[in-house]
Formats: C-alpha cells, sequence, structure tokens
C-alpha cells in the first residue's frame, strides 16, 4: 500500500455571474478607490481580480470638489472628490488599452448631470472593447447636478436605467445610494427598468468639524462616509435588497478582509467590492479572494455559490 500523492481534496468554484458578466472569482474593487487600475498594477496582477470596476466618468472631464476632499474618521473615511475625472474620450483612448491586457472583465462607473448625459456615455461605450457592463451611478452624494438627485427616488432611478438600457446591450449593474429611506423600494424601480444587477452600498452622507479651528475639514463640508464604521449599515442593506429582487447583487461597505466579504454574500450578494479597503492595504482584493476560498474549503463548500443568501 503506497502513499497517496497529494491532491486537493476538493477544488473549489469561485465563479459568479453578474448579470452576464462572468467572473472568475467574486472580487472585484469598488469605483473611485481603484483609479483606473493603472497604480494598482505596480502591486499585483490585475487578472487575479474577478472584475475591474473604474472611477466614475462622465461625458466631458470633471475638476471635482475644492480641497480638502477627505479626512479620516473613527473607523472610516470621508471623502468629497466630486467624481474628478478625465472625461469619456481620455477613457476609450488611454485607460481602455491599458485595461485590455489583463483578463478581467472591466465595469466602467458612469456618472452624468443629465439624463442625456447618462445616456451619451453609455452609447459610447456600447462598442468599446474590453466594457463589459456599466455600473449607473446614481448616487453620488459630493455632486450637485443630478446624479444623486436621480438616485434618491424610484421614478428619478427608473429614468436614468432606461435612458441607458435604450442605448447599450451591455450588462446593466445600478448602483444604489444609502441615503434613502427604502432602498429596496428603489432597487426594484431599477431592475424593473431593465438592470440586470445591483451594486451597494454607496458612501453614507456625513460631515466632520475640527473644534479648534471650528470650521468643517471639507471644504464642500459633507462628504461621503466609507469604511468599517459603514458595514453593518451596508451589510442590513444587502439583505433588504436581496430578498426583494431577483438580480445579482454586488455587495460593499467596509469590506477589509475574507470574512467581511462571507458575511455579505451570506447576507445575498452574489460578488463584493473592496473599496476604502483599497487605501488601508494595496492587497486587500487579492487576499479576500484567497481568504474565500480557504472558508469555503474549511466549511465543506465546493463553491460560492452554495453560500450566497445563507444567513438564516
Ligand atoms: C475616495 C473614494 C472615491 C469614490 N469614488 C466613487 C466613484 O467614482 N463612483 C462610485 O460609484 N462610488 C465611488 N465611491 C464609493 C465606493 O465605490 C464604495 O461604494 C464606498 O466607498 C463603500 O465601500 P467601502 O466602505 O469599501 O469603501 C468612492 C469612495 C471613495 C472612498
Amino acid at each position: 500500500m503506497g502513499i497517496e500523492p497529494f491532491s486537493d481534496p476538493k477544488s473549489i468554484d469561485l465563479t459568479v455571474d453578474i448579470g452576464g458578466i462572468k467572473m472568475k472569482n467574486p472580487v472585484t474593487v469598488a469605483s473611485g478607490t481603484f483609479g483606473f487600475g493603472r497604480e494598482m498594477a505596480d502591486f499585483f496582477d490585475l487578472s487575479l481580480l474577478g472584475a475591474i470596476t473604474v472611477k466614475g466618468t462622465s461625458l466631458e472631464p470633471w475638476l471635482g470638489n475644492e480641497y480638502p476632499r477627505t479626512v479620516e474618521t473613527p473607523s472610516g473615511m470621508l471623502n468629497a472628490i466630486g467624481l474628478q475625472n478625465d472625461g469619456l474620450e481620455s477613457l476609450i483612448n488611454e485607460k481602455m488599452p491599458f485595461l485590455r491586457q489583463y483578463d478581467a472583465p472591466v465595469i466602467v462607473n458612469v456618472v452624468g448631470q443629465s439624463l442625456e448625459e447618462y445616456a451619451e456615455v453609455a452609447a459610447r461605450l456600447d462598442s468599446v472593447e474590453g466594457v463589459d457592463g456599466l455600473e449607473i451611478n446614481v448616487s453620488c452624494p459630493n455632486v450637485k447636478k443630478g446624479c444623486l438627485a436621480f438616485g434618491t427616488t424610484p421614478e428619478g432611478t427608473a429614468e436614468v436605467v432606461r435612458a441607458v438600457r435604450d442605448k447599450t446591450d451591455l450588462t446593466i449593474i445600478t448602483k444604489l445610494s444609502p441615503n434613502v429611506t427604502d432602498i429596496a423600494s428603489i432597487a426594484q424601480a431599477a431592475v424593473d427598468a431593465g438592470s440586470d444587477a445591483l451594486s451597494l452600498i454607496n458612501t453614507l452622507m456625513g460631515t466632520a468639524i475640527d473644534p479648534w479651528t471650528q470650521k468643517f475639514r471639507l471644504a464642500n463640508i459633507t462628504g461621503g462616509l466609507s469604511g468599517p464604521a459603514i458595514k453593518p449599515i451596508a451589510l442590513r442593506m444587502v439583505y433588504e435588497v436581496a430578498r426583494s429582487v431577483d438580480v445579482p447583487l454586488i455587495g460593499m461597505g467596509g469590506i477589509m478582509n475574507a470574512l467581511d466579504a462571507v458575511e455579505f454574500i451570506l447576507a445575498g450578494a452574489t460578488a463584493v467590492a473592496v473599496g476604502t479597503g483599497n487605501f488601508v492595504n494595496p492587497m486587500a482584493a487579492v487576499e479576500i479572494i484567497d481568504g474565500i476560498e480557504d472558508y469555503l474549503k474549511k466549511m465543506d463548500k465546493s463553491s460560492v455559490m452554495e453560500i450566497v443568501g445563507k444567513v438564516s
């Protein structure tokens, strides 16, 4: 009787499908926390990610808000970047050629100040090689026009999704705002209007004051709170939305390690996004992919899908 050669007792299926986007594992990065991948590519091979979600992109370049635009808070951070970006032309001509060298689907986060702007960006991205999905950002708390104004009502959200749906066959993921009373009704409106998947949550509106200068710490006064401080709220919202719609969800909000990610999957997310965690540890996303696999092995599961929504 010889000794059996070592073999992996069970191979784990990490693949997930987000409204037609085939991800090799359930981990992407949260828009705006990973740029367009270039800086992060120094840390790890971006092909390891389940998908690359890039920063909010508008038709024309946006300058963003005045400085200071970020401040650290207990267990989190506030940001009021104001969606600074180089605009659609730069995404198509400079950023996409770089991203196309990686074997990971690319999701472009789309922002706009009007329905026409969302529609135009969607129409132009429809035929861009390497773009697999559009994440429609109707939840940006730091811009004065458009965006969040749409995302706080079911009607406004549906209008944006319909405008985009009319222009593209790409997978549409609507990114929901937590700054609302009833997130489930907004989720439902997005799905009814043609959204293939949903992502949640964006940041929660907050502020910070310096008691010694007696001034606001952000030039914009308010900013979006992210990081571990918002995780319990994000988890609750993912759970609520998962129970009310029948499309895959990308869960995010304070995911710093693999067990945080697992909590979101148990709450009903099919995939997760790492945001503020990237600033603390640039390797967070890849460590989380490995950690999810370890967790599934320990729990004697053979796939991610086996645990989606399995909280009780
Ligand atoms: C600096 C910063 C920039 C962000 N920019 C965007 C953006 O361009 N578009 C978007 O939809 N969300 C943006 N977000 C929100 C994140 O994608 C994410 O929804 C939120 O931060 C919650 O996840 P986290 O707690 O893991 O960071 C940004 C967040 C941060 C911290």
